[in-house]
């Protein structure tokens, strides 16, 4: 894993977008998964900023989750987020973003058809991942299986508390989810984590020297060839300090 050290959040999402605009400019057909939350958020910015001088024409993009049973306009969807915070402001090809239909009748197919969908594409070039507090990346919390594949899952309490910032109270929050399983995140040919601010400082501390299992999922990272993170000042506060 590589890590490089910048000062704040704006620095990792100018950092986070300049990486991913490179790669855009340099494959002919990039394929690039895509993560929602407050982290990203910033990094998208700096990629509308760059409209007029790259296209993203030729990108395909795959998201890593969903919630369950709202549907693609409503505001608290991560299609709603994907549309509104990136894809309505570049000259992307809506046919060529992918997101887990949450709506889906038959959830086990949907789950199958993302899988195939990713592998049709040549598989993800450069995936963009967050961290939860508890080491989860995309859905998968604590205990999710290393070999689990785009499965369904139910959320648990301390991620629907952290995501209950999104909406009107914490029985609005989805308690079901898709998520790309951590297999499928590892098949990505290279892995860029963003990480912010002291509150993940010590899922950082964790991720950096705590052993890899899957009570901590993001962990698993640590078996990929290629990851970059990319992590402020606060978030590597932390590290040194992890208890065994
Ligand atoms: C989002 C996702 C999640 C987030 C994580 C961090 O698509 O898959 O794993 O990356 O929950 O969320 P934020 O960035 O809001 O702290």
């Amino acid at each position: 894993m590589n890590i490089t050290k910048v000062k704040d959040y704006e620095e990792m999402s100018f950092r986070a977008a300049e990486y991913l605009l490179k790669k855009i400019v340099k494959l002919k057909k990039p394929v690039i998964g895509l993560a929602t939350g407050s982290t990203p958020e910033g990094m998208y910015k700096y990629l509308i900023e760059k409209k007029e001088e790259i296209s993203f024409k030729n990108v395909t993009t795959f998201n890593l989750d969903e919630y369950v049973g709202l549907s693609k306009d409503d505001q608290n969807s991560y299609h709603f987020y994907m549309n509104d915070k990136l894809f309505n402001h570049i000259d992307i090809k809506k046919e060529n973003t992918h997101l887990p239909n949450g709506a889906a009748k038959d959830l086990k197919q949907e789950c199958r058809d993302y899988e195939d969908a990713i592998r049709e594409a040549g598989f993800i070039d450069v995936q963009i991942l967050g961290i939860g507090v508890n080491g989860h990346i995309g859905f998968n919390d604590p205990e999710t299986p290393f070999t689990s594949r785009t499965h369904v899952v139910d959320l648990d309490e301390s991620t629907r508390k952290a995501n209950v910032r999104f909406f009107q109270s914490i029985e609005e929050v989805p308690r079901q989810a898709i998520t790309m399983g951590i297999e499928t995140i590892m098949e990505s040919k290279e892995i860029l984590l963003l990480i912010s601010g002291k509150e993940k400082a010590h899922s950082l501390a964790r991720l950096i020297e705590g052993p890899v299992d899957e009570k901590f999922p993001a962990s698993i990272l640590h078996k990929h060839a290629h990851v970059e993170i990319i992590a402020d000042e606060a978030a590597l506060s932390g590290v040194g300090k992890y208890l065994h």
